[in-house]
């Protein structure tokens, strides 16, 4: 499956702040914001990723990330030429696409959670319709909301409804299948005088191709189009970076810990950034014993420490055989 982040917009909800920069491209604490999107996509095993940006801004973003090698994926870049819409990615991104299904994520939306990778997997290997995930939020207003019937059932989803039908919001992360472009070809701007990524989502609703996943309230869902929201994305990343010492969003130990890159380009990623805690950070990472061994989790690899006293691991492999006896996974 491809990937799209769209990271167009003016931002004019920061101005100044964005007046000679992409908002994307604004820290949020340690990172710039589209680093998030962008591990989020890499943690659903997405390498190959188009990244649309406003007008005039391809340079600033091919400055930061490349052509994504580093991170052991395959970055393109086009341009939207005016803010039309996020439905408009899919046409924009038709060609990149070639007739496959993808995932788009916004490029200001910010997840983080336990099991969130698994979440994501899930929805990838869905080959028709759409998924969508929803997040309960105190202000849901701002949101396309999701309405439901007496049974629970998705009904319909308003944007941004002055009576919001749930606290339910749709999150900036969908999944689509091929159908996707064809079906926004079909749609019409809203009053606001854009392809409403809600209409989109609302014509799979309508041919019951919609899955609607909730995400509880273990992960966290932040956007980041204000500045009292790029405050507290900031502040939320902060404290859970301090606390844990781990770190949320980072391209290149999520590559590292899906086994996408060598601990060489780990190292090589830490040199460019060695007098930061980031740098630091990945340097560790880069000279720690940890190894890649085999999860519970077919196909998945995940990073576990060595024990001193056992150099081969196979205290860790044993256990990851005990746990996938006892899932079922192979
Ligand atoms: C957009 C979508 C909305 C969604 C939100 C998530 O809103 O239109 O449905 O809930 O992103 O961040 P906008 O950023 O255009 O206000």
């Amino acid at each position: 499956m491809k990937g799209i982040i769209l990271a167009g917009g003016t931002g004019s909800r920061l101005w100044p702040i964005t007046h000679a920069t992409s908002k994307q491209l604004l820290p949020v604490w340690d990172k710039p914001m589209v680093f998030y999107p962008l591990s989020t996509l890499m943690l659903a095993g997405i390498r190959d990723i188009l990244i649309i940006t406003a007008k005039g801004q391809v340079d600033a973003f091919v400055g930061l990330l490349g052509d994504g090698k580093q991170f052991g994926i395959n970055l393109s870049y086009v341009e939207q030429d005016a803010p039309n819409g996020i439905a408009e990615a899919l046409l924009i991104g038709r060609e990149f696409l070639n007739g496959g299904p993808c995932a788009l994520i916004l490029g200001d939306n910010l997840f983080h959670g336990d099991n969130l990778g698994d979440r994501l997997r899930g929805a990838a290997k869905r080959h028709t319709g759409a998924t969508v995930f929803v997040h309960a939020v105190r202000d849901p207003e701002r949101y396309g909301v999701m309405a439901f019937d007496p049974d629970g059932l998705p009904l319909d989803i308003i944007e941004k409804p002055s009576n919001p039908p749930s606290n339910l919001a749709v999150t900036g992360l969908y999944f689509f299948d091929a159908t996707a472009p064809d079906r926004v070809a079909d749609l019409q701007p809203s009053i606001r005088g854009e392809l409403e990524i809600t209409d989109l989502n609302r014509s799979y609703l309508e041919d019951r191709k919609l899955t609607v996943e909730m995400l509880g309230r273990g992960c966290a869902w932040l956007d980041t189009g204000t500045p009292a929201s790029l405050l507290q994305a900031a502040q939320f990343v902060y404290s859970v970076e301090e606390r844990q010492g781990l770190k949320i969003g980072s391209p290149e130990e999520t590559a590292w810990r899906l086994g996408w890159i060598d601990r060489d380009a780990l190292t090589r990623s830490a040199g460019f950034s060695a007098a930061s805690d980031y740098g630091r950070y990945l340097n560790d990472m880069a000279n720690s014993s940890e190894f890649l061994t085999v999860s519970a989790l077919s196909g998945v690899p995940t990073l576990e420490m060595s024990v001193p006293s056992d150099p081969t691991g196979m205290v860790f492999n044993a256990q990851s055989q005990e746990i996938t006896r006892r899932t079922g996974h192979d």
